[in-house]
């Protein structure tokens, strides 16, 4: 368990401090990642902790499908981004700029066209989840089992980005490598390692609380 520590600069609003909080807080999107592997074990701890999210009429819809080999982190990673930057393309000339920014994430300083892992941030550990789609709260329930998975996680000393463009797996050729059922989809990709970066956190949204 990480020490009871709450960075400095998020002490804004932290009233109270525990272990649980202590995690929630410190938990960042990281994108640079240690060589390092991480134990089967491990993984499977941290996928248990996800399976522990609540979930609407108890479906538990999520599935997993995991990438823990270099060479394949790779290449889905290629082909991954290929993917994402015809829809960028797509999405129109008007729309590049704002929409680039969002969606490729140049806001964190991440230079998608130059980086060399501009999906998977160079992650020892890709964990793809999809659902059925035609579970109305999937979506929801999956969001729910992602930060399960990414607090236990952090609780072991490892860091996470959840990754939205991993979708666009099911429109890369090699999707098929990944055995999902046609009757689910990829909500999205939880990448987990030993961070090699301490981002600062980004300040949160102020005035959207109301007591009635
Ligand atoms: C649904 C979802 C999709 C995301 N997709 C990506 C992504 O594709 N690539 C990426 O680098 N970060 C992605 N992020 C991470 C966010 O950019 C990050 O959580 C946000 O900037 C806040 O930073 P923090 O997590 O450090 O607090 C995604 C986050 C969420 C919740």
């Amino acid at each position: 368990m990480e020490s009871a520590k709450i960075q400095e600069g998020q002490l804004q609003g932290v009233k109270f401090v525990n272990d649980t909080l202590t995690i929630i807080y410190n938990r960042r999107a990281v994108r640079k990642y240690k060589d390092t592997a991480i134990e089967r074990t491990i993984i499977e701890q941290i996928l248990d902790a996800g399976k522990m999210a609540p979930s609407a009429i108890n479906k538990q819809p999520w599935k997993f499908y995991i990438l823990t080999n270099k060479e394949d982190i790779r290449v889905f990673s290629k082909e991954i981004s290929r993917v994402a930057i015809k829809e960028v393309v797509k999405s129109g000339v008007k729309e590049i700029i704002k929409t680039a920014k969002e969606f490729l994430h140049f806001s964190h300083g991440v230079d998608f066209l130059k980086e060399n892992d501009p999906i998977f941030h160079g992650a020892p550990v890709v964990i793809f989840i999809s659902s059925p789609i035609d579970n109305e709260w999937a979506a929801l329930d999956v969001g729910m089992c992602a930060q399960n998975i990414m607090l236990a996680a952090k609780s072991m000393g490892l860091d996470s980005c959840p990754v939205g463009l991993a979708k666009f797996v099911e429109q890369t050729k090699i999707y098929s490598r990944l055995n999902i059922p046609q009757s689910e989809r990829v909500n999205l990709a939880i990448i987990v390692g030993h961070g090699n970066e301490s981002p600062e956190p980004k300040e949160r949204v102020a005035g959207n609380v109301t007591f009635i």
